[in-house]
C-alpha cells in the first residue's frame, strides 16, 4: 500500500519542479503593433507585428530613443515623459511611406546587426517571424522566454556598437 502512494507522488513532485523552474522568468508580454492607419488604407495583406520589448529593452539594452524619436534641430529629443505617438502621425501620407517607416525601423537594424554577426536571430526575409498569425503567438511567447533565459553577450556587444544612420541621437 505504501508503495502505492509513492508511486502517486512522483508525478506531483516532477510538476512542482517544473513549476519552480517555470517562474524563473515571468511570463513575456508581446506588444502588437497596431497602426490604426493601416486599417484606414484598406485590409492588412499581412497579419499584424508583434515584438517584445522586454527582449530588446531589458535583454539587449536596446535604447528608448532608438525606435522612438522626436527630432528637434535633427536631435532626437524623445523622453519617456512623451506621450508616445503613433509612427503614423509623422510618416503617415500613404501606406507605402508607413510600411517603410516600419521596415527601415526594425528590419534596418535587425539587416545591420546580421550583416556583423550572421548569427544574430534576428528575423529580416522571414516575414512570419514579424507578421505573426494568431494561432502562433503562444509558441512565440515561449521561445521569447527561452531567450531571456540565456542571453547571447556576443549579440548585446555587436548591438551596443550598431550605428545605423537614424537610429541613435
Ligand atoms: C525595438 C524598438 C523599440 C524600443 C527599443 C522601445 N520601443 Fe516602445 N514601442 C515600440 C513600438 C513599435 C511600439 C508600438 C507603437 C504603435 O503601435 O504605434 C511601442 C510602444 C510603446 C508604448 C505604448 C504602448 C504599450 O502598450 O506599451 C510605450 C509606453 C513605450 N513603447 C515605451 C518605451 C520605453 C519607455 C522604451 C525604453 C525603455 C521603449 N518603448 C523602447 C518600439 C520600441
Ligand atoms: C536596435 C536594434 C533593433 C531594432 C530597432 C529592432 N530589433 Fe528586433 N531584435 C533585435 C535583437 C538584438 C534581437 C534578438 C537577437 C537574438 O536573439 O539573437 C531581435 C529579435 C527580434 C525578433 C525575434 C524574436 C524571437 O526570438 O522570436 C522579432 C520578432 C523582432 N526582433 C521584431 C522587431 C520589430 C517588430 C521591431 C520594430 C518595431 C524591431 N524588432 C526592432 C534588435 C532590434
Ligand atoms: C523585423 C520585423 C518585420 C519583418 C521581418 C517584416 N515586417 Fe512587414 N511590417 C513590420 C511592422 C512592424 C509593420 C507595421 C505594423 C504592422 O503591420 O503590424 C509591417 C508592415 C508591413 C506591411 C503593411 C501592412 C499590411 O499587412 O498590409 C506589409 C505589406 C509588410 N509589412 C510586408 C512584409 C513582408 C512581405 C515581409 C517579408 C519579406 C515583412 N513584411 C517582414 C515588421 C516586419
Ligand atoms: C513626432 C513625429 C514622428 C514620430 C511619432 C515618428 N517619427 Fe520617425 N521620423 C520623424 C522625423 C522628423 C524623422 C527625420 C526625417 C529626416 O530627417 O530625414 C524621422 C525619421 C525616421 C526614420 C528614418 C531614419 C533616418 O534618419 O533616415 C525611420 C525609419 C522612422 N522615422 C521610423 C519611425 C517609426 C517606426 C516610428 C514609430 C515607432 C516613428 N518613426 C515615429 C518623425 C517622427
Amino acid at each position: 500500500m505504501k508503495r502505492y502512494y509513492l508511486i502517486l507522488l512522483i508525478p506531483i513532485i516532477i510538476l512542482f519542479a517544473l513549476q519552480v523552474y517555470a517562474q524563473q522568468v515571468p511570463p513575456v508580454e508581446l506588444l502588437e503593433v497596431r497602426d490604426y492607419r493601416f486599417e484606414e488604407f484598406g485590409i492588412y495583406k499581412y497579419p499584424p507585428a508583434w515584438f517584445s520589448h522586454e527582449l530588446h529593452v531589458e535583454e539587449y539594452q536596446v535604447a528608448c530613443s532608438s525606435c522612438h524619436h522626436i527630432y528637434k534641430d535633427s536631435k532626437n529629443i524623445w523622453t519617456p515623459e512623451n506621450d508616445i505617438q503613433k509612427c503614423s502621425d509623422c510618416h503617415g501620407k500613404s501606406k507605402q511611406e508607413l510600411t517603410i517607416a516600419y521596415h527601415m525601423k526594425c528590419w534596418g537594424c535587425h539587416k545591420r546587426a546580421k550583416e556583423i554577426h550572421p548569427i544574430a536571430d534576428v528575423p529580416t526575409m522571414e516575414c512570419n517571424r514579424c507578421h505573426i498569425d494568431k494561432a502562433n503567438l503562444a509558441k512565440e511567447e515561449k521561445s521569447i522566454q527561452q531567450k531571456l533565459r540565456h542571453k547571447e553577450r556576443k549579440v548585446e556587444e555587436v548591438i551596443k556598437n550598431l550605428k545605423v544612420k537614424g537610429f541613435y541621437k
